[in-house]
């Protein structure tokens, strides 16, 4: 056990200095990459969902068209390593630091470092829940609270048809977010905001699927043994609604039709999905921040003063909808 958490951080602190080479101030030179190339440390979450997927090559095409040096780590949905990634580019001296927090309490003190050294931080995709907002630039990504309120709107305005059992009550199921992460928490927020219009709609059972398809297929599993009347599945991302896809079907029900199923982000595979009617609404989360993060990054070093806050635009999607966007999506 602790010879592979040794390893796990060893191979982090290697994919995040390994990639230095190049850019890396071996000199003890002052940042920037040796040809003058502004140098990013970039300390991203994982590889969890396809969104993210999207969102690492995005942020990597960027970098390259934006002709700005990056070092690159895979947090692998662990805090720790994140927190290790981001030291270590305080250590090289890089230009900025980017990263989208795994969760969002627990980031003031190395926050503070990056501080204290004089490297400029910008949180991309998710927030930290941090008071002193000078321990960042700016905080680029979507509003999870309009999200999850896009989501509830929805039902209230079908909750005549989501009723699939005609009982009188529209019994939602919630499979949630990584806890703690921003997603999560903002999404499950505004969707109780809004589904709070409507007192036959209630969320009977709710628990994470950590934002994977195979965590909401094992969620949905259990949902299926433990709960009577499942009407409706509200999914935080359109992984763990795949997933549940899988686990209604392998219980011989028809997904979008004995349960209705409601996601977030607007994938390829969820957008399939949905233009199939096996997801009945889809919010759309856009991943491809990275040629904004790259000019945020360039104006910041510039001296340039920035907006606190830089909210993606956003839409969602029906079944029609979907299968009219489905062949120009980009992700
Ligand atoms: O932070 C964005 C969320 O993280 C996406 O909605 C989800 O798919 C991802 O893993």
């Amino acid at each position: 056990m602790a010879i592979k958490t040794v390893g796990a951080v060893a191979a982090l602190l290697m994919g995040a200095t390994g990639l230095a080479a190049c850019g890396d101030s071996a000199d003890g030179s002052e940042g920037g990459g040796d040809d003058g190339k502004i140098v990013m440390g970039f300390a991203q979450v994982g590889a969890e969902s396809g969104w993210r997927t999207a969102n690492t090559e995005s942020i990597k095409e960027s970098a390259e068209e934006a002709g700005i040096e990056l070092k690159f780590s895979d947090a692998q949905g662990k805090q720790e390593n994140q927190i290790t990634a981001i030291r270590s580019y305080i250590q090289q001296k890089v230009d900025i630091i980017a990263f989208s927090p795994v969760v969002e309490t627990g980031w003031d003190a190395v926050l503070q470092e990056a501080k204290a050294a004089g490297i400029p931080v910008i949180l991309t995709d998710r927030a930290v829940d941090s008071e002193d907002t000078s321990l960042y630039e700016t905080f680029l990504g979507s509003d999870f609270v309009k999200e999850g309120q896009d989501a509830g709107q929805w039902l209230v305005d079908n909750a005549a048809e989501a009723d699939v059992d005609g009982d009188g009550d529209v019994n939602v199921v919630q499979l949630e977010g990584t806890t703690g992460a921003a997603p999560a928490i903002d999404r499950g927020e505004g969707f109780a905001e809004a589904i709070a219009a409507d007192p036959s709609i209630e969320v009977t059972a709710s628990q994470t699927g950590d934002f994977t398809r195979d965590g909401g297929k094992q969620v949905m599993e259990s949902f299926l043994n433990s709960e009577e009347g499942i009407d409706v599945v509200f999914a935080h991302n359109d992984d763990m609604g795949l997933g549940a896809i899988e686990a209604i079907e392998a219980a011989g029900l028809e997904p979008g039709k004995d349960i209705k199923i409601i996601t977030v982000d607007a994938v390829h595979d969820g957008m399939q999905a949905l233009a199939d009617g096996k997801i009945n609404f889809i919010v759309e989360c856009n991943p491809l921040l990275g040629p904004q993060l790259m000019d945020l990054a360039q104006q910041v070093l510039d001296g340039e003063d920035i907006p606190e806050r830089v909210v993606t635009e956003e839409t969602t999607f029906t079944q029609e909808q979907a299968i009219e966007a489905l062949p120009d999506r980009k992700y």
